[in-house]
């Protein structure tokens, strides 16, 4: 059947939903011969509901509820008008929330080492709001005024305009926000020249830096008055691409790098490095790495960021070799080892997938922490070669590990699985991974 003829068919149909898949989807069954699989989002396991198709993606259906004709005992009412592109799991009570993504990396995990396995932790978020140390919000004219925005989810091209910000931020990163948008409105900035805006606030000093990014290098705006941010950056976005990727910086006043103390270390960041979204779960996690490294010769970190980790750890090693390939994050952790007197500590600019077999080779403890992409095949290859003892490997996408986990099961023992919910809300998952090689495979 062509995917006209079933998106036809299945306006209004029916749906029974069973299960989570690892993303967080609810999952159904499309009645009839062919027992299509429809994934939805803003349903809930239990539920059975009126759906309307608005994607066919490998040959399952996505699509969102029209109506619920039977209601979960777990829902409860949204928050937000916009849930459904920020946070969809909002309708789902947070103890569920809970429940279902320490499932959800059980079954990842226990299919990826071919046994059963339980999570050693799982540890929820203290606030389920106002969580978010970043929010990026995009922009929509509605009769004549800029208002923020976020896009629909599975459909890039249309945005909700957002009635008061996000509720994943704090108060006060929304009022930055707002305040931005109320000269741009007042200078009539028209929509098309604006890409994102970037909000990012220190959950230690509360300063909020805010990062406005523009299609192209004209800009009618050349003052910038603003109380709210402590700091603020006028970017250029190359106009074609849909991520906002920082070009040339138009004007920058105030403060615009950021600080927060965390596992007993102040540690700064610039407005453009990754800076983990949830900085109290973040300081918890660091305390769980901690307690998996014992004394060393050598730890090596690979996706280092402003070095977090590794100072971290500093205290456990001789020495610490962090390789990271965001020049600013680089600049960053150098001075922030400065400051903090690790002089064990070194960090290297380059690519995690570039290293050599030798230097992984020297790690007693091997650190990792990549993008929501996981480990390039390049690096896990030069991994099963080098073998290094132990590795603690933190991941955004724990589908991508398990899949990677597959791989390296190898060599190495799956010894401890710990889950934080750095993103409430929502059915992403942190999750860290304790491994040790195995006995037979040192010798190898
Ligand atoms: C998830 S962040 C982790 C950063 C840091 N560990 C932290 O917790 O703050 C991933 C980091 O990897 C960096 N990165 C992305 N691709 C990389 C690559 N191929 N090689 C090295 N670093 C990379 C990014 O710039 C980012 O700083």
């Amino acid at each position: 059947m062509s995917s006209q003829a079933e998106r036809a068919q299945s306006v209004g149909r029916v749906v029974q939903f069973e299960h989570f898949d690892a993303t967080g989807m609810a999952v159904g069954t499309l009645p009839g011969r062919e027992g299509r699989t429809v994934l939805a989002y803003g349903v809930l396991p239990g539920e059975r509901a009126r759906v309307r198709v608005v994607r066919r993606r490998r040959g399952v259906l996505l699509a969102e509820p029209e109506e619920l004709l039977i209601v979960s005992p777990e829902r409860v009412p949204p928050r937000e008008a916009h849930y459904l592109s920020c946070s969809p799991w909002q309708v789902l009570a947070y103890p569920a929330q809970v429940t279902a993504k320490q499932h959800i990396l059980e079954e990842l995990f226990s299919r990826a080492v071919g046994r059963q396995i339980q999570v050693d932790a799982f540890h929820p978020s203290a606030h389920g709001f106002g969580y978010r140390n970043k929010l990026e919000f995009s922009f929509a004219a509605q009769e004549g005024t800029l208002r923020l925005a976020f896009f629909v989810r599975f459909g890039p091209s249309r945005k909700v305009a957002l009635e008061n910000g996000c509720a994943l931020g704090t108060e006060a990163m929304n009022a930055a926000a707002e305040e931005v948008m109320a000269l741009l409105n007042r200078a009539r900035v028209p929509v098309a020249m604006l890409k994102s805006l970037v909000v990012r606030q220190s959950r230690t000093s509360g300063d909020v830096v805010t990062v406005l990014f523009v299609r192209g290098e004209e800009f009618p705006l050349k003052e910038f008055p603003l109380t709210r941010s402590a700091g603020f950056v006028l970017a250029a976005s190359h106009p074609e691409s849909p991520a906002s990727v920082l070009g040339k910086i138009l004007h920058q006043q105030g403060c615009v790098e950021l600080e927060e103390d965390l596992a007993g270390l102040r540690i700064a960041y610039p407005f453009d490095a990754f800076f983990q979204n949830h900085v109290e779960l973040f300081a918890l996690a660091l305390d769980r790495i901690r307690s998996y490294v014992e004394p060393v010769e050598r730890i090596v970190e690979l996706y280092a960021g402003v070095g977090v980790i590794g100072l971290a750890l500093c205290d456990r090693a001789r020495s610490v070799l962090a390789v990271e390939s965001t020049a600013s994050a680089v600049l960053y952790a150098q001075r922030n080892a400065q400051r903090l007197a690790a002089r064990q500590y070194e960090i290297v600019p380059g690519t995690a997938e570039r290293v050599g077999v030798e230097l992984l080779r020297s790690a007693d403890v091997l650190l990792l922490d990549p993008p929501r992409t996981g480990l390039h095949p390049k690096l896990l290859n030069k991994i099963l070669d080098a073998r290094p003892p132990r590795i603690l490997y933190l991941s955004c996408n724990p589908i991508q590990q398990a899949r990677e986990l597959a791989l390296l099961r190898e060599v190495y023992e799956l010894v401890a699985l710990e889950g934080f919910d750095f993103y409430p809300q929502t059915p992403h998952i942190e999750a860290l991974l304790v491994l040790e090689r195995k006995a037979e495979a040192a010798a190898a």
